[in-house]
């Protein structure tokens, strides 16, 4: 893998692996190659199901939080629903301590890490953690640069199984080779780790990070918005910003390397439920990590019962690991489509009208002949409508999705 940053840097990372005594195990870091000489670990082979603090909570987070957020996705049904990992996001650590051991918030977290880690696996889930790779993270507290093997080694140690790597005050940092000293680190560490890397979509990392990491971020940060608006932050994108973004880039996702437009919004307040189906069923479409971000304790029925849908679910997590993409651009309307294992396909009408209107998607849309004939499935309403030849359409909400699955009969 070459190392793209100038030669200063590619020195730096050398004086670091020199230091870290990974030399000898790379020889090509002489000329400026860095090796990831150890596979990625076979994990994340579906998009990551789980939950993060950061969307609803911010920097106000706490043990109690996070106990909270894996007492409820294991007893709301989450869990049994395919939700993994419990990730803290920003603002757990403050310092290092003598030896440059990160050190986390002994207020806010006064059972330490490796306590609540014990906890998350206890109840049959999964555990993430965050940091970045610049000095300090987007929150200002101390990040891994100069300390990417200590700090894989002490996630190891508390039993991290995900770790979302940012991308804050990293300067005129190479992405691809600070995201690769870390998948070293990880992969040195002895336990195997789902690296998200969040580097915002800026150097393009569906381009090079298949092998580096297993979702990369696409984009700036998400905003709890259906479009950007007075509320949404100046580095954030409203839901459907974010799925504009994503077109063409569907060919460099696949199992165990997606694309990830951020994590859901749905239950956090700033859209409607009609919405909320919308952006939950549109993120299926995109094989995108499905990460929720509300307070799970507090779950209404309608964000429990759109978080939770199997049907829509199983898209997202179909095995063939194909990201749908965008067939039909027509103004406010669009057709999505995702071919899944075994021959069906998951559709999506968008209408991203002030009014309800009438859409249909074409066999030949599907790759299908016109008399082909075949089931839908509404993943919704969960209608069932046999043997349909030719098209299917339905009345699509304002502001809203109609998703079906299109199974052809032989
Ligand atoms: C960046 C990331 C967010 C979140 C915050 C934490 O903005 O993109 O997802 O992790 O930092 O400070």
């Amino acid at each position: 893998m070459r190392v793209s940053g100038s030669p200063f840097k590619r020195g730096l990372l050398t004086a670091t692996a020199l230091m870290l005594g990974i030399v000898s195990a790379s020889p090509a870091l002489a000329d400026g190659e860095m090796k990831l000489e150890k596979p990625k670990p076979l994990v994340a082979q579906t998009p990551p199901m789980g939950w993060n603090s950061w969307n609803h909570f911010n920097c106000n987070i706490d043990e109690a939080k996070v106990r909270g957020a894996a007492d409820a996705m294991a007893s709301s049904g989450m869990k049994a629903a395919g939700y993994q990992y419990i990730i803290i996001d920003d603002c757990w650590q403050t310092s290092r301590d003598g030896d440059g051991n990160i050190v986390a918030d002994s207020a806010k977290f006064p059972s330490g890490i490796k306590a609540l880690a014990d906890y998350i696996h206890g109840k049959g889930l999964k555990f993430g953690i965050y940091s970045d790779a610049g000095l300090k993270t987007c929150g200002g507290r101390p990040a891994s640069r100069g300390h990417e093997f200590q700090d894989a080694k002490t996630y190891a140690r508390w039993g991290v199984d995900y770790l979302k790597y940012d991308w804050c005050s990293t300067g005129s940092d190479d992405a691809k080779a600070d995201y690769t000293v870390m998948a070293m680190a990880l992969r040195d560490s002895g336990r195997d780790i789902v690296f998200s890397m969040c580097e915002w979509g800026t150097a393009k990392p569906w381009l090079w990070a298949a092998d580096v990491g297993h979702l990369w971020r696409t984009t700036g940060d998400i905003s709890d918005a259906w479009v950007k608006n007075e509320k949404s932050k100046a580095w954030e994108h409203g839901m459907l910003d974010i799925l504009d973004q994503q077109v063409g880039l569907e060919s460099f996702a696949g199992p165990g390397h997606w694309n990830d437009p951020d994590m859901l919004e749905v239950g956090n307040g700033g859209m409607t439920t009609t919405e909320y189906a919308a952006h939950f069923s549109l993120w299926a479409m995109l094989a995108a990590p499905l990460i929720a971000g509300n307070d799970l304790s507090v779950m209404t029925k309608d964000t429990h019962d759109i978080l939770t849908n199997p049907d829509v679910i199983a898209i997202d997590q179909d095995a063939l690991g194909v990201e749908g993409h965008r067939a039909v651009k027509d103004g406010d309307f669009e057709t999505w489509v995702r071919p899944l294992a075994g021959g069906d396909r998951a559709v999506i009408l968008l209408n991203r009208s002030a009014a309800a209107h009438h859409m249909a998607v074409d066999w030949a849309t599907l790759n299908m002949a016109a008399s082909e004939k075949a089931d839908v499935k509404d993943l919704w309403s969960k209608a069932v409508t046999k043997a349909v030849k030719g098209s299917f359409g339905a009345d699509v909400p304002s502001h809203g999705v109609v998703m079906i699955r299109v199974t052809p009969k032989a």
